[in-house]
């Protein structure tokens, strides 16, 4: 730059800031200064480096890969299962076993987005042995990975997968069913619960109901006003 403005000046010294207090800001107390230089894509690489080499819970030892999630960083949609299982931990990439599969055709085929355009990940980054239910130790080391998440990519709709991510979401209710029918709210962003592919792959009665949700999803993400859409 050869004359820079005051104004350039300024935001070029800000911007020097920024890069050097994102070095040093733990990602949990880091918040974007100045809405105007939110980078969602560069905000949610920083965290993925801060974070790939996590050692937070017992799950560092047992896994092959950190599973961040992956996708749009400006998605309008960001859907929340549970944990990787085994293909998701060999590959270090959310939902790309038989479950993924199904996921993927839901979003393709019943949403016809592609899976780019909105982002995927869990409430765990890394694979419970033998794919048991998540432990509230785990659970509390690694939340603090999907609010900034949520907070970085600011979705006009979440999706929760299964009883699980509505249960650290929403924070109340038991089964799936007290949570689904009605749009929920997660710090002002709309939440709809919808079953998780792998309990469709068990019972295939629950893709009608599926469908039900996923309408109200779209109905959101195209502008529809979550807070009049009530019970379906
Ligand atoms: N089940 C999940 O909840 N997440 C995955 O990534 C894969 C299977």
């Amino acid at each position: 730059m050869d004359n820079p403005s005051p104004k350039q000046q300024i935001k070029a010294l800000l911007e020097e800031l920024m890069e050097e207090g994102e070095q040093y800001l733990p990602y949990k107390i880091k918040s974007s200064p100045l809405k105007n230089f939110h980078q969602p894509q560069q905000e949610l690489d920083l965290l993925y480096q801060q974070v790939k080499n996590c050692q937070s819970c017992k799950l560092a030892a047992t896994r092959k890969n950190l599973v961040f999630g992956e996708g749009n960083a400006n998605a309008n949609l960001v859907m929340v299962g549970e944990a990787p299982g085994a293909d998701e931990d060999a590959t270090g990439k959310p939902f790309v076993g038989r479950a993924g599969k199904l996921l993927t055709d839901i979003i393709t085929k019943g949403m016809e987005l592609s899976r780019d355009e909105i982002f995927i990940c869990n409430v765990l980054k890394c694979r419970p042995p033998l794919n048991r239910d998540p432990e509230k130790d785990e659970i509390d080391a690694c939340m603090g990975i999907l609010q900034k998440q949520l907070e970085i990519i600011n979705p006009k709709v979440i999706c929760t997968l299964g009883r699980f991510s509505a249960f650290v979401l929403l924070g109340k209710g038991k089964k799936l069913g007290d949570y689904r029918g009605k749009v929920h709210f997660y710090r002002n962003i709309p939440v709809v619960v919808t079953y998780h592919p792998s309990a469709l792959l068990r019972n295939p009665n629950l893709k009608r109901p599926t469908w039900d949700d996923v309408k109200i999803i779209l109905r959101i993400m195209s502008g529809d006003d979550p807070n009049q859409i009530g019970y379906w």
